[in-house]
């Protein structure tokens, strides 16, 4: 495949990931992510190179991912991976070799993911962006990607620590149904499959009032979604954690009254993102935030 962009143009073709590309791709990320990052004088997206490897050993061995790496005259140039346990592809993490960036590996990258996406019928596809970054916010709205949520990346412990009439307790296998619902009232669709691999790895939580469940989260984390019914379901859900995985949880920066909790309970914006997708998106009916891939 010749890429599509402006000279000069690496030869590259695109092919499956496999589990032993996981160690140069994840030293890849790792690079790719840290030097954006340090030069807009944010923290790194993941702490190091073994971190990155980890994440992405995961998702090349997981039968729920599409994974592929660009590849010429047998070195990986990047990345790319996709969610595909709903019917919504979730796009991340994609990351292009420094040295080989802005000569399109990165449009080559998603382009074939979202062909993917179109041929196993997806209703659609979304990913989060870093705000500040100027490439990558032109290279998806170039391919038809439209900004659909700011989100603040926070972190902290909430110094309200419960919130009355809620419960937090983990979740069950047989929380699954319930929360199903929830999600395909709130969102138009459920993200099942991954709930229960989050029971299974022991991250998941519910949050009950009036004794039914009123909102799930798949981890208090960057990389855990949460959809509830009310704000104050999800901010017990929030205040029931005393740190949160990685860089922090992404709030809708537009749901100003929890925003404003977030922000009066001592919580700090580490980051700016943004939520984008193409195809199918309903504006949630619910209080939710998503995980960084949506
Ligand atoms: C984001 C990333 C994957 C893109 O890969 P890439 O190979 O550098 O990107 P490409 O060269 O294929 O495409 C970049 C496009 O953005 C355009 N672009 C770059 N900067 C731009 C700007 N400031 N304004 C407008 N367009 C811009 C380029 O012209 C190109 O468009 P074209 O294909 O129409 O010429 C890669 O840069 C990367 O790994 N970045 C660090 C990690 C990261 O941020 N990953 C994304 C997480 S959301």
């Amino acid at each position: 495949m010749n890429a599509m962009s402006a000279s000069p143009q690496p030869d590259f073709n695109i092919r499956p990931a496999t589990p032993e590309d996981a160690a140069v791709c994840g030293e890849i990320c790792f690079r790719a992510f840290d030097t954006i990052s340090r030069a807009h004088n944010f923290p790194p997206d993941f702490p190091s190179p073994d971190h990155s490897t980890g994440v992405l050993s995961m998702m090349f061995s997981h039968p729920g991912f599409y994974c592929v790496v660009a590849e010429s005259g047998g070195r990986i140039l990047g990345s790319n991976c996709m969610d595909e346990r709903s019917i919504i592809g979730g796009i991340g993490p994609i990351t292009v070799d420094p040295d080989t960036q802005n000569r399109g590996v990165g449009r080559a990258l998603m382009q074939n993911a979202m062909d993917h996406a179109r041929e196993r019928g997806a209703a659609g596809v979304r990913l989060v962006q870093a705000a500040f970054h100027n490439r990558s916010l032109s290279l998806y709205a170039s391919l038809g990607f439209e900004v659909r949520e700011p989100l603040s990346c926070m972190q902290g412990k909430t110094a309200q620590r419960n919130v009355p009439g809620c419960s937090v307790r983990p979740a069950k296998i047989s929380d699954v149904d319930a929360c199903n619902e929830l999600s395909r009232r709130v969102h138009g669709f459920d993200r099942g499959r991954e709930l229960s691999d989050a029971i299974q790895q022991n991250t998941a939580v519910v949050v009950e009032r009036n004794g039914r469940i009123a909102g799930y989260a798949t981890a208090l984390a960057l990389f855990g979604h949460a959809t509830a019914e009310t704000n104050p379901d999800l901010q017990a859900l929030i205040a029931s954690a005393e740190s949160f995985g990685g860089p922090g949880i992404l709030v809708p920066s537009r749901n100003s009254a929890l925003f404003q909790w977030c922000l009066a309970n001592g919580l700090q914006v580490t980051q700016p993102m943004t939520l984008m997708s193409v195809g199918l998106y309903n504006e949630p009916a619910g209080a939710w935030f998503p995980n960084i891939l949506y």
